[in-house]
């Protein structure tokens, strides 16, 4: 490939601007000098992907990928130097000048940009034949025009026909210098038995498929026949540039519209999100041909984390939205689901209705999972408590995928109110499926675990010797190897994540008064978020398991015991000179305003009930971020990490909320949060006992004496976790009742 000279690689360097390149891929959102967002190189639901204007690097704190412009892009989309100048070059208008290729060069080019260009080549080809051959316009475009696809949608989407003859685009490949090798990699070509070789898509309508950047990966090819033996799609297999598990169908088409409107929907079918962006909705992806995946998911999550599900409505289709659900909630997005009227697909509704009300009837008829299972399951059954009782399980099932608790409470109230079952009892059953879960999780490690240890030693011992990489020249922003890894547990450490929700709640709002407690001899006393969390704590000599956790914590547990009175003390101080000037000057004005007497005495009152929230709410504010921002500039780069990532963490809450009522924020039921979240760590603490007496159990079977003893163990710890349970349906602390 021709080589790009270094004038031009300068100007191409000069333009690019991180945050614009960066922002391609990922949704930034501005944090203090720099901007912060979802890692693209790893699955993390917490942002640690931080890119730096002013120094024009980014960098992921967690897995530490990154770099300049040209690295992130080498990076993310997998091509080397000059292709990564080169997608700059288009981003930014600025002109490779480039020779037509040597049969030397292209023997040269790396497999990689060979796959795409032969993709590329037969793209155009195949558009080229659905317009202007006779068969693609009979068959192919008349197919189209059928279906009610404009001519914008074929060009936007670059649909395309392939010509039935058996291996015409293998001849037009050939003849334009392409070579068998790429076309059978990309597997447009297929070479059969006996060695004759034909075309993979013949006499069908052929849908490109495009990363998100917009290469073409892979095509899908949609036979027009109606003969039952032929395959109605035939797809580009897996290649070395087309990984089905982590591409989207019509994502680099809907990219923009999801970011803008911070939502995407997710359809079944190339024609479904086709006939979605005719009628004006463009923030439609498909999973086509793969169920949904992780990867698949995390790709949306980068640009937002509400997502749509609309998905047939038929029993396939049903079947999919439930599991796709499922997979959502867990990898920590918002979502809701939309039953489409029996028989209908997105492709059918979107064409048989004008386009402002297929965006009117997806606002008002979206719901929430739980409604859409209620009615998925109790459909037909009238209000048969069978029935009843199994969508509530289901429901209970998934609302323990949902790895943050606040919006676990949040879908229990929702569930509660919709089957008048206490909140406490479903508290309860999730909390006990998510213990199943683990438990099911633990035996499947430990069988993995048992697996591993009979493979050979010589593995083992490669695997100890390997040295960890030499540092990479962007060393200037490599964290520290302790804060790299500080904010993303190992998922070694079972425990890990109950303790990152206390420390959260610790180092958002540590110093705010929680409740009222009593000590030994029954005298109550105010108590802070902190103060509740450590006597919680050492009520059953717990202590946080996880290193950097550990450490934030006693960080800061010593930062209260150190600074606290002194600074709340100079706050108070500061307020009440402030109450003091603020009431004198509003005096004065009302005296020099005011026309009579009980107008002075009116607004005098007014004046002070606005200056004495004033003063509240300071004082709240100053409170609150006391902890966080004296150990977000921690000296200690773990304890300085941990705080900014979980400080930083966005929560769900209102957004469901405020459908129902006002919009009841985390601060507000901390009284119930902060205690739930201990009782969490107890259970899992005491799930993992028992789960090690278990095995232990299982090993030393023969020897009585230790049986006996384990068995006294593990009947001790079953009785901890029932009194828990049982704990945990009373209240614990009493509120003070708030203002
Ligand atoms: N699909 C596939 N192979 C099949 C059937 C389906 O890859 N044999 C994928 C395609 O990506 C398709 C999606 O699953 O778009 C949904 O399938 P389906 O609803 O059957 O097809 P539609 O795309 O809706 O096709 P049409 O409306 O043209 O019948
Ligand atoms: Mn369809």
């Amino acid at each position: 490939m021709a080589r790009i000279d270094e004038a031009t690689v300068r100007r191409i360097n000069d333009a690019a601007d991180i945050v614009e390149v960066v922002s391609d891929y990922v949704r930034l959102k501005k944090r203090g000098s720099g901007y912060i967002g979802l890692c693209p190189f790893h699955n993390e639901r917490t942002p640690s992907f931080s890119v730096s204007k002013s120094r024009n690097i980014c960098k992921c704190f967690s897995c530490g990928k990154g770099g300049s412009p040209v690295g992130f892009i080498m990076e993310i989309e997998q091509v080397d130097y000059p292709g990564a100048l080169r997608i700059l070059a288009r981003k930014y208008g600025i002109a490779i000048e480039e020779r037509e290729l040597t049969d030397e060069e292209r023997r040269e080019a790396s497999e990689r940009e060979s796959m795409l260009a032969v993709n590329e080549f037969a793209m155009r080809w195949f558009e080229r034949n659905l317009q202007h051959t006779q068969e693609g316009r009979d068959v192919g475009l008349a197919y189209f025009r059928h279906r009610g696809i404009s001519d914008r949608m074929i060009e936007r989407f670059h649909l395309g026909y392939s010509l039935e003859k058996r291996d015409a685009l293998r001849q037009e490949a050939l003849r334009a210098g392409f070579t068998d090798e790429f076309l059978e990699k990309t597997g447009l070509i297929m070479r059969h038995e006996g060695g004759d070789i034909s075309d993979r898509f013949r006499a069908r309508v052929i849908y490109p498929i495009f990363t998100l950047s917009g290469k073409v990966v892979g095509f899908g090819g949609r036979t027009l026949r109606t003969d039952k033996k032929m395959a109605k799609y035939v797809n580009s297999p897996e290649s070395v540039i087309y990984h089905k598990s982590t591409e989207l169908y019509g994502l680099h088409q809907a990219k923009p519209s999801i970011v803008r409107k911070d939502k995407c929907i997710l359809v079944e079918g190339y024609m479904d999100v086709i006939s979605m962006h005719q009628a004006g909705i463009e923030n439609v992806v498909a999973s086509s041909g793969t169920s949904l995946t992780e990867g698949q998911i995390r790709l949306i999550h980068r640009f937002t984390e509400n997502v749509t599900v609309i998905y047939d409505s038929d029993p396939a289709g049903i079947k999919a939205s439930l599991r796709g659900i499922d997979l959502l909630l867990a990898e920590g997005l918002m979502v809701k689901v939309l039953l489409l009227p029996d028989g209908e697909d997105p492709d059918s509704f979107a064409q048989g209705h004008p386009s402002s009300e297929v965006e009117r009837y997806i606002a008002e008829n979206e719901g929430d999972f739980v409604q859409f299972k209620t009615d998925i399951l109790m459909k037909d059954t009238g209000n048969d408590p069978i029935a009843r009782s199994r969508a509530m399980t289901e429901i209970v099932r998934t609302i323990a995928v949902i790895p943050e608790m606040m919006l676990r409470t949040t879908y229990i109230a929702e569930c509660s109110r919709r089957f008048g079952i206490g909140e406490e009892l479903l508290t309860l059953q999730v909390r006990r499926e998510i213990a199943a879960r683990a438990e099911r999780q633990a035996a499947e490690d430990r069988t993995r675990q048992a697996r591993r240890s009979w493979d050979t030693a010589a593995g083992e011992a490669a695997e100890a010797s390997a040295v960890p990489s030499a540092a990479q020249p962007e060393a200037a922003v490599q964290a520290p190897a302790a804060a790299a890894s500080a904010a993303a547990p190992a998922v070694a450490n079972r425990l890990a994540p109950y303790e990152r929700e206390i420390l959260r709640y610790v180092l958002r709002y540590g110093p705010l008064y929680l409740a009222d407690m009593a000590d030994e001899e029954g005298h109550t006393h105010p108590m802070s978020v902190i103060d509740v969390v450590a006597s919680l704590l050492e009520q059953d000599m717990m202590q946080f398991s996880y290193p950097p956790y550990a450490d934030t914590y006693a960080a800061a547990r010593a930062l209260m015991a150190r600074s606290w009175p002194g600074y709340i003390a100079r706050q108070r101080e500061r307020l009440e000179a402030e109450r003091e000037s603020r009431l004198a000057a509003g005096r004065e004005e009302i005296r020099q305003t005011a026309a009579d007497m009980a107008e002075i005495e009116r607004r005098e009152q007014e004046l002070q009930q606005s200056v004495a929230t004033m003063v509240d709410d300071s004082l709240e504010e100053a409170s609150r971020t006391f902890i966080s921002r004296e150990l977000g500039v921690d000296p200690d780069d773990t304890v300085r990490q941990v705080t900014l990532s979980l400080v930083s963490e966005r929560h769900k809450l209102s957004k469901i909320h405020s459908k129902f009522s006002r919009v009841e924020t985390e601060r507000d039921r901390l009284v119930e949060l902060v205690p739930m979240a201990i009782y969490n760590l107890k259970e899992a603490i005491i799930e993992q006992r028992l789960a090690a007496l278990r095995d232990e159990l299982r090993s030393r079977g023969s020897d009585p004496e230790a049986c006996r003893r384990i068995l006294a163990d593990m009947g001790q710890l079953n009785e901890s976790k029932k009194s828990l349970a049982a704990y945990l349906g009373e209240r614990t602390i009493t509120p003070r009742h708030h203002k």
